[in-house]
């Protein structure tokens, strides 16, 4: 696939088919997503991929401040929680901050891996939803997730059963200014 039609074809998908996904193809998506830049060559992300029903409704649980994110959880073959390790991406070694952005850079990374893991999944068939409407600690609970880790945001995956109008774009004019 051209990289503009995987960049411009990809959508926000929230319905999906009953359909597992199989573990190859996930690692396969993560191998790709790993390509993904990152602060000082940190890479910090971590993906768990939740399929375990039980587990996946409890996480779909987490989301009181917009339950429609939790019903789509819940209907996706998978959920992926995607973290990332603390105090690294925007750090010196001695633990102070490397900029003004302080702790930001963090989660810039795992935003620019998302996007690759999400247009990797695109390209195998996959859709996506990044989702940043959860509440979490109660996730971080529910996944047992360590005290060097942090959840950035939740995408639920699966084999899409919709496809979206592209939501209209800003005019480049408004975008870009060239000095
Ligand atoms: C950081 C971030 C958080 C988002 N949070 C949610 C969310 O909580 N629920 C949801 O349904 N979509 C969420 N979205 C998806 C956006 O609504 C979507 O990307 C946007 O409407 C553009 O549509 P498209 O992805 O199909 O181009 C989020 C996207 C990003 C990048």
């Amino acid at each position: 696939m051209e990289a503009r039609d995987c960049i411009m074809g990809r959508r926000s998908i929230r319905a999906f088919q009953d359909r597992p996904i199989d573990a190859e193809l996930l690692k396969k998506i993560v191998e790709e997503a790993s390509y993904a830049p990152s602060w000082k060559h940190t890479q910090i992300t971590r993906y768990v991929v939740v399929t375990n029903k039980e587990l996946k409704d409890k996480i779909g649980d987490c989301t009181s401040a917009y339950p429609h994110n939790g019903e789509i959880i819940k209907s996706a073959p998978a959920v992926v929680v995607v973290t990332f390790i603390k105090n690294r991406s925007g750090f010196e070694r001695d633990g102070s901050y490397s900029t003004d952005r302080e702790g930001g850079w963090q989660m810039f990374d795992t935003g620019a891996a998302c996007e690759a893991f999400c247009l990797a999944a695109y390209e195998h068939g996959l859709g996506t939803v990044i989702q940043g409407i959860f509440d979490r600690d109660k996730v971080e609970q529910a996944i047992g997730l360590s005290e060097d880790r942090e959840v950035s945001c939740l995408i639920p995956i699966g084999y899409p059963a919709e496809e979206p109008v592209a939501p209209k774009r800003k005019p480049v004019d408004d975008l870009l200014t060239i000095i």
